[in-house]
């Protein structure tokens, strides 16, 4: 029996001999992990040794609640990566503006931007919650801070990418482009160590992940797709499965297994933003970036996720992704009944 524990870091160094790749993203990789193992270990204990359960009773540039959680997260991962010389800014869901490299750090080649903790709401009823990552190589010139523009790049762009879900189990899946892989936390060793290789994700799923109760707010095309799923006419001659629990990264992962396809369409429930809750730079580029690198699909209902030009740090886009062949049904029916 081939008793080989494949520890993250032994990965990436096979990675880097197979694929080429500079020691630098390396070295942001084993920090976005590092900064996982603490918050893991928070979120295990949230509640029990520190005041981390709870709101701040603040709000973040979404207008959202900010929990202390999101606020603790977005800071451990920040200071994991501002010194490291290997970054020229940063980006977070949490943050109104860029992050900048203080002025004692060198800067380096990349942009990191995250979604510190995705599913927050669910933090205080110990249902899964996570964290997303996007590594990006800079476009403006080397050596001085990174800018908007740097930050501003589309999801096809994209390095590398990648999420943990804080569940049962603390679960890494990242990719640089070379296909998915999944770790698994090992708390007695505290290392993460491989346990699904090269991911892959069904063309076509059996499960499907959104937020019903916006469904008096969504386009007819929508609504017509949604109930197509929930009839026995559909491909499966018989009702998908509705699977849905509120944090992006756990619905993901499950979908991204399993197979399945996850929406949060666009829906007129709040006229200043037409067009979804999700941000393209935090949550739909990384997430459409491992959905495709694992045969799946990521797009608005109209264009692919990964070509959009971003203008803005906080825009939002709809986001239907997962099975390729669900995806490209949705985008049939949107298509269709504008
Ligand atoms: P975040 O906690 O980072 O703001 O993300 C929450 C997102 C996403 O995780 C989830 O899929 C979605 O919000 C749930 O939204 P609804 O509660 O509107 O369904
Ligand atoms: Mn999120
Ligand atoms: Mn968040």
């Amino acid at each position: 029996m081939n008793n080989t524990i494949i520890s993250f870091d032994r990965h990436i160094m096979d990675e880097q001999r197979r694929y080429g790749g500079r020691g630098d993203f390396s070295v942001i990789l084993s920090q976005i992990i590092f900064a996982a193992k603490v918050v893991a270990a928070q979120v295990a204990h949230a509640g029990l040794i520190e005041d981390i359960l709870g709101r701040t009773g603040n709000k973040n540039v979404q207008g959202e609640e900010v929990q202390k959680l999101d606020v603790y997260a977005n800071n451990m991962f920040i200071n994991a990566l501002n010194y490291i010389g290997k970054v020229c800014v940063m980006a977070s869901e949490e943050d109104p503006d860029m992050i900048m490299i203080p002025e004692e750090y060198p800067k380096g080649e990349y942009v990191v931007m995250f979604d510190p903790l995705d599913g927050s709401t669910n933090i205080d009823v110990n249902i899964s919650i996570g964290t997303i990552f996007s590594i990006y190589r800079r476009v403006t010139q080397t050596g001085g801070d990174g800018t908007l523009e740097d930050c501003l790049q589309p999801g096809k762009k994209l390095f590398g990418a990648g999420y943990i879900v804080y569940g049962s189990s603390t679960i890494l899946v990242y990719s640089t482009g070379n296909g998915v892989n999944g770790f698994i936390l090992d708390p007695s060793v505290g290392e993460f160590v491989l346990a699904h290789p090269n991911i892959t994700i069904p063309p076509r799923g059996t499960i499907y992940s959104t937020n019903e109760g916006n469904y008096p707010y969504w386009k007819p095309g929508t609504r017509t797709y949604i109930d197509h799923l929930k009839s026995e006419t559909n491909i499966l001659k018989k009702p998908y499965t509705s699977r849905y629990v509120g944090s992006l990264v756990a619905d993901f992962h499950r979908n991204l297994l399993k197979g399945g396809i996850f929406l949060y369409p666009e829906d007129t429930k709040d006229p200043k933003k037409p067009t979804g809750k999700l941000r393209l730079l935090y949550e739909a580029n990384p997430l459409a970036f491992i959905a495709e690198q694992a045969g799946g699909a990521a797009s608005t209902g109209y264009e692919r996720i990964m070509d959009i030009q971003p203008t803005a740090l906080h825009q939002r886009v709809p986001l239907i992704l997962g099975s390729r062949d669900d995806v490209k049904e949705y985008e049939d029916f949107a298509r269709k009944n504008l």
